[in-house]
């Protein structure tokens, strides 16, 4: 069933500098995509094996989730060495060839950034330790006094986004009790300081290093949060979760979104230009719909991420608003906009659907605070009342509607299988900063991070010869690759035909509301005659005159039954 992965069709020609614009990206998460060498842990060289699998789901890109050495405090997201792989994950000569790997099957490659903070093991946060209070070293981050009579206190009550102090006091190197560093996430991610050029002459280094090495694009972790304005008149902010910009003019909150980090993001435009096709680059900037347009500039980062639909109920209305907007807002900026239901950050999709249907509970959740399934699992939500089977008729529907839609589209490992979270991890298991660091009271992130299932036996669901390090439900085998690979109607075959059918039918980034006569079903056209309608109600709708080329649940006596998206060519 997995075709030869030279035939894979390429969205664009390789050298067309605009392939990003409408391309399919599918996110690895690496430490659980395929475990080559049996550790337990996803590698590189699992992802070369795993190579043809990716061809015949037919994405135009990958994009993975951080492989640099790291204590794994934040999964990867806090960094020892911006410049390497993680010996548990690989070595350069394996990124190199499976990076070689990727691209001759017409796959381009994007690599995670993450310049708001590095590891505390980090050499330079290592040298700043062992370097005395106003010395070079310390400036590359962001160290303050503390309060008190003796600076026990920290310089502020700040919080950090994964809770707890957003600051921590190191011992000085003579042993007593010193200053403060910010922290805006985990202890272990202390924020650089982006006023001092040497910071910045780094990850010019890092950007060149891997550019070098072939890599087609960047995703920028936390893009907004880079410059800071850290002015004692701030501190009584008490913490730095969103959630305050109503105070504050836009681009001067003293944390998120200031006006200035768009120098940094002008500067990296001209590395990337360096290059042909130009790198390409995308923004996680949780923002404002109306802030996103300096980071999607061609001046700036180029694309930004709209987590809009992933917040949104499944409401057809609140759909075809937060399209409308973003298109517009893409259109304005120059840039095309991207379309994400699932992340490494969020509960699956799937699940986020399947929800009871009281509830706020159902809409997606950034990771902190935000109200989606997890808080609903962790306050004593009762998976047995979760809707499986409406959970994925609405997440196949969601997504071939937004596969339709002009801009590019970001895939999640696993969603292609129709996975749910795997949402009862015990506590002694969970790995993830927000829930070690609220003592549970954030269930964290970790069920959408557990290792994926390719067959439905072994000792970890084919993931690898040995086990896996999150534990995997038993109800992971019958969502095995192989067993899907066997069966024309399982959500992994959908995905297939849709995005080779997307490939077949993508068009200018153009697109027409048409009536639908209901107020719950959406219906639009885009250049070509290629029709989408998309039921959101539960009952059957008539559907236009054409060829039905692909619907998200069967037919019903030729009608369009509820929660369910076709796709139509006239
Ligand atoms: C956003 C990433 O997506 C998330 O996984 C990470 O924990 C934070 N940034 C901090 O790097
Ligand atoms: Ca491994």
């Amino acid at each position: 069933m997995t075709p030869d992965a030279a035939s894979h069709p390429a969205a664009l020609p390789s050298t067309d500098a605009d392939w990003w614009r409408q391309a399919a990206v599918y996110q690895i998460y690496p430490r659980s995509f395929a475990d080559a060498n049996g550790d337990g842990i996803g590698d590189l060289a699992g992802i070369t094996s795993r190579v043809p699998y990716l061809a015949a789901l037919g994405i135009d890109a990958v994009w993975l989730s951080p492989f640099y050495p790291s204590a794994l405090a934040d999964g990867g997201y806090d960094v020892d060495d911006y410049r390497d792989v993680d010996p548990r994950i690989g070595t350069l000569e394996e990124f190199d060839a499976m990076t070689a790997a990727l691209h001759a099957a017409g796959i381009k490659v994007i690599v995670d950034v993450v310049p708001n903070h590095s590891s505390d093991r980090h050499v330079w946060f290592q040298e700043a330790l062992a370097s005395p209070r106003g010395s070079a070293a310390r400036n590359r981050y962001i160290f303050r006094d503390g309060k008190g009579d003796n600076g026990e206190l920290p310089p502020n009550n700040w919080v950090s986004l994964f809770g707890g102090p957003a600051w921590d006091r190191i011992t000085e190197p003579d042993g007593t009790p010193g200053q403060w560093y910010l922290h805006l996430f985990a202890s272990e991610q202390p924020d650089f300081n982006w006023s001092n050029e040497e910071v910045r002459e780094d990850f010019r280094t890092t950007l060149r290093f891997w550019s070098d090495r072939g890599v087609d694009g960047y995703r920028i972790d936390v893009a907004h949060a880079l410059t800071k304005n850290l002015d004692p008149a701030f501190d009584a902010l008490l913490d730095v979760r969103q959630g305050h910009e109503h105070l504050f003019v836009d681009g001067q909150h003293p944390i998120w979104d200031r006006d200035e980090v768009h120098e940094i993001y002008a500067d990296w435009r001209r590395i990337f230009d360096e290059y042909d096709p130009p790198r390409i680059a995308v923004a996680e900037a949780w923002v404002p719909a109306h802030r996103r347009a300096r980071y999607a500039s061609p001046e700036g980062l180029g694309q930004a991420f709209n987590f809009d639909l992933l917040m949104a109920d499944y409401d057809a209305a609140e759909f075809r608003r937060i399209i409308v907007d973003n298109l517009a807002f893409a259109d304005a900026s120059g840039s095309s906009t991207t379309w994400v239901f699932s992340n490494h950050d969020v509960v699956r999709h799937a699940t986020r659907y399947a929800l009871p249907d009281d509830s706020a509970a159902s809409a997606g959740g950034i990771m902190s605070g935000g109200k989606d399934g997890k808080q609903w699992l962790r306050e004593g939500g009762d998976p047995a009342a979760l809707d499986i089977p409406r959970g994925l008729r609405r997440a196949k529907a969601a997504t071939l509607l937004m596969l339709a839609l002009p801009g590019s589209a970001y895939l999640y490992q696993g969603e292609e299988l129709g996975l749910q979270e795997a949402g009862q991890i015990p506590a002694a298991d969970r790995q993830d900063p927000a829930f070690l660091r609220t003592q549970g009271e954030e269930v964290g992130r970790d069920g959408c991070r557990v290792p994926l299932p390719w067959t439905p036996e072994g000792p970890s669901f084919g993931f690898g010869p040995g086990g896996a390090h999150l534990p995997q439900p038993a109800w992971f085998s019958t969502y095995a690759v192989s067993v899907q690979e066997a069966d024309a109607g399982s959500t992994l075959a959908f995905y297939r035909q849709a995005l080779a059918l997307r490939h077949e039918l993508q068009t200018a980034e153009e697109l027409t509301w048409l009536d639908s006569g209901r107020a719950d079903v959406l219906r639009f056209e885009r250049p070509g005659g290629w029709t989408v309608v998309s039921n959101f109600g539960t009952e059957p709708v008539d559907l236009p005159a054409g060829e039905v080329l692909l619907s998200s649940s069967p037919l019903v006596d030729g009608r369009l039954p509820g929660e369910t998206t076709a796709w139509l060519r006239a």
